[in-house]
């Protein structure tokens, strides 16, 4: 499928970044203080630049594991059904949880992975977003942490893509189309 062409108008810094997720790495220090069976499940394949930096800062104990949900496909707009195309490694039940995701938008795919992990009986199960569009939430759905809330817009970088390009951007930039 050929593309349309794009500018990215960087929206969030990398130094932003780094600087709220020393924030949020404090805080979820705090809320797990003690903790020894902690595992961090990230969301591929959106959530891996967040995640590595973000456990990276965490001063705990983790374990680290991945879900895969099925996605946008190639386009920019969100689909309802959530199916699971890769499942965790490793078993839940007891164990203190935090779900990592990059965005959370119609809410559809954390609404649903939070829904089948609770069902396995974690003893704690937190969820944290680096970035929320309230403005486009369908289910009733919220992240225990969010990075930054965000407008309305298309954005990539920082492990996020479009059409699985640009996750290799250090920073959050919005996509615009140029034609
Ligand atoms: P939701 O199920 O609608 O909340 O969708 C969340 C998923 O959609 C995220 O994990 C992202 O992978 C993807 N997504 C949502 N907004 C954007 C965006 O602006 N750029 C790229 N991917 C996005
Ligand atoms: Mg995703």
């Amino acid at each position: 499928m050929p593309q349309r062409p794009y500018v990215i108008d960087q929206m969030i810094s990398a130094k932003a970044i780094a600087a709220r997720i020393e924030e949020l790495a404090r805080e979820i220090e705090a809320e797990f203080e003690g903790t020894d069976k902690l595992v961090v499940i990230g969301l591929l394949r959106g959530s891996f630049v967040f995640i590595a930096d973000l456990v990276r800062e965490m001063q705990l104990p983790v374990e680290v594991d991945f879900i895969e949900a099925s996605s946008y496909g190639d386009g920019t707009v969100s689909s309802k059904e959530v199916r699971i195309l890769k499942d965790l490694r490793g078993e839940i039940q007891g164990r203190d949880v935090l779900v990592v995701e990059d965005i959370v938008d119609t809410g559809f795919t954390l609404h649903h992975v939070i829904h089948m992990l609770s069902a396995r009986k974690p003893a704690r199960l937190k969820t944290i977003a680096l970035l929320d569009k309230p403005l486009r939430r369908e289910v009733n759905f919220k992240a225990d942490w969010i990075g930054f809330e965000i407008p309305d817009e298309f954005v990539v970088g920082y492990g996020i893509d479009f059409a699985q390009r640009n996750r290799d951007l250090p920073f959050i930039g919005k996509v615009r189309f140029t034609d």
